[in-house]
């Protein structure tokens, strides 16, 4: 959805920018003369969310370089939290939003790692179709109480220890990375985080970190 018209401060006329995706939340705005920052657009009520905990948190998050305010019309009807919920705004609106400049990460090599992660998944688990994704769910529902309720996570997860080490230093690494990520990730929010593949991407010195929780 393209819903930006205008958008003032560092946005301003003549700077060119590429939108990078957008959730329901968020717009995510590459400026294309500085590839290491994306200006991250939202509603105060969504930035509030997580600025705080990535600020706190530089090697789990992009740094967090500037916070600001600014505008837009909207090209189109939208739905925009509120504090009193989800609110439909109309056409022409112009709304207030609150942008973050943020470290650009590489996502990318996310999406290489996934699809394989997520091959090896399949194979360990001998189901069609199980993803990566599949197994951190587990991981990260895991409580010492299921145990009691007859579900035997316990199992699944040793069985991906045990099995991501047979396939070598190389992938056990990877392994861990993701995994040692969501632990921390857990700490910072518990309850359980947005973890999938498009919430994650490479700083400059190669550190995994979750863009979006
Ligand atoms: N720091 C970043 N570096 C690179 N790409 C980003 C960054 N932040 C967001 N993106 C891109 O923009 C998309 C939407 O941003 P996200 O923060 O996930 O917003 P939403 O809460 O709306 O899902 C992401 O899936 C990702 O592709
Ligand atoms: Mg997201």
């Amino acid at each position: 959805m393209k819903l930006l018209e205008t958008i003032n401060n560092e946005f301003s006329e003549g700077r060119s920018r590429t939108e990078l995706g957008s959730g329901v939340d968020h717009m995510v705005f590459t400026a294309t003369d500085d590839s290491n920052i994306v200006y991250k657009l939202g509603p105060k009520i969504a930035i509030d969310y997580w600025f705080n905990d990535f600020k706190k948190n530089p090697n789990l998050f992009p740094k967090v370089y500037k916070r600001g305010r600014t505008t837009f019309k909207l090209k189109s009807e939208k739905s925009i939290p509120t504090k009193k919920g989800y609110k439909t705004f109309p056409v022409g609106t112009i709304i207030p939003l609150d942008y973050v400049k943020l470290e650009k990460l590489d996502t990318d090599r996310v999406q290489k790692e996934w699809d394989l992660l997520s091959d090896i998944s399949e194979e360990i688990r001998e189901i069609d179709g199980y993803e990566f994704l599949d197994f951190l769910i587990v991981y990260m529902t895991w409580r010492p109480e299921n145990k009691e309720r007859g579900w035997n996570d316990d199992a699944t997860i040793d069985m991906f220890d045990t099995e991501m080490k047979k396939r070598g230093s190389q992938i056990y690494k990877l392994f861990r990375s993701y995994v040692d990520l969501v632990d921390n990730l857990k700490k910072v929010k518990p309850g359980v985080p947005d973890i999938h593949r498009y919430n994650f991407g490479y700083d400059k010195n190669g550190k995994l970190k979750c863009l979006d929780f």
